[in-house]
């Protein structure tokens, strides 16, 4: 495929960068996952501010205007011919002749781009057709600075393989005895024909996806609170979903192996679900 990086487009397996690259050193560096349906971007200006939120998080910041990222994902839409796809984004800090802890004053940012592709959109979908998932839940051993999607993410890794490993499909992360989110989606819960989902923190990241569910729901008088979820809630609850840019609404079925409420995904999930694809589609 077709890659992007420091200006030029490229093959994918022949695009590099210097080792002295701050990203590849330090872990320096944030990035985007922006899904494309039918080859246009899906929320592209919040994927763009977000990303331009990560970077002056971490002092940084570049001449990219929002059209240029847009003519540059058009370009990998084109260039690799996929209708449904994501695109990575991620720019980190540079190469610099040494090796110092400090943050040079003068950015020299690598700025790369690929795309992937995603499984087509289905007019008539059925309920068999989502994988639904099975979770387990850990203390969440990342920093502080989650609201920040930097591209450090051993800690995810590790908290996702530990799922893997018990036989399930992620892990929902605790801290100070509530649930946040998990190792790349936020989390939701149904109560009482009620979304419930945990407001926005470091502990967290602001997802696109979160915040377009909770649009979806006032628009169509869906009850909605952005409020704690005690770990204890998880398995009392009705639903339980995982939402991000690639996972879309995840149905969970299982917490530590407590089955949620019939053990299928639940009637807000479809409704959400239903809402969901009829406005990709557009
Ligand atoms: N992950 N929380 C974490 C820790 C995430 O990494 C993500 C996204 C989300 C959901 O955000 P959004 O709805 O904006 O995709 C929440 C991306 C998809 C990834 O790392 O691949």
């Amino acid at each position: 495929t077709v890659a992007y990086l420091n200006g030029k487009f490229q093959n994918l397996e022949q695009a590099t960068v210097p080792v002295l690259d701050r990203g590849f050193l330090f872990g320096d560096g944030v990035y985007e996952v922006i899904p494309v349906y039918a080859g246009k971007p899906f929320r592209f200006s919040s994927h763009i501010k977000r990303l331009h939120k990560s970077l002056s998080a971490i002092l940084m910041s570049i001449e990219v205007s929002e059209e240029e990222w847009l003519s540059i994902c058009q370009e990998l839409i084109a260039h690799n011919q996929f209708d449904n796809a994501s695109i990575y984004l991620q720019v980190t800090r540079g190469s610099y002749i040494d090796r110092h802890h400090d943050i040079p004053t003068l950015d020299t940012p690598t700025i790369f781009a690929m795309i992937s592709p995603l499984p087509p959109v289905k007019k008539e979908w059925q309920v068999s057709d989502i994988k639904s998932y099975s979770v387990i839940t850990k203390e969440d051993i990342r920093w502080q600075r989650c609201d920040i999607k930097a591209i450090t993410l051993l800690a995810n890794c590790m908290l996702k393989q530990m799922a893997l490993e018990s036989g399930a499909d992620d892990t929902i992360l605790v801290r100070n005895g509530e649930a946040s989110e998990a190792t790349s989606s936020n989390l939701f819960i149904v109560r009482d024909g009620v979304i419930i989902t945990p407001p926005l923190s470091e502990h967290l990241l602001a997802g696109v996806t979160r915040e377009f569910i909770l649009a979806l729901a006032k628009r169509h008088g869906i009850g909605y609170e952005e409020r704690a979820i005690p770990e204890h809630e998880l398995e009392l609850a009705d639903e339980v979903w995982l939402t991000s840019s690639t996972k879309e609404i995840r149905p969970v079925i299982k917490v530590n192996d407590v089955t949620i409420g019939e053990g299928v995904a639940g009637p807000v999930w479809r409704r959400m679900y239903q809402y969901y694809q009829e406005l990709k589609e557009q």
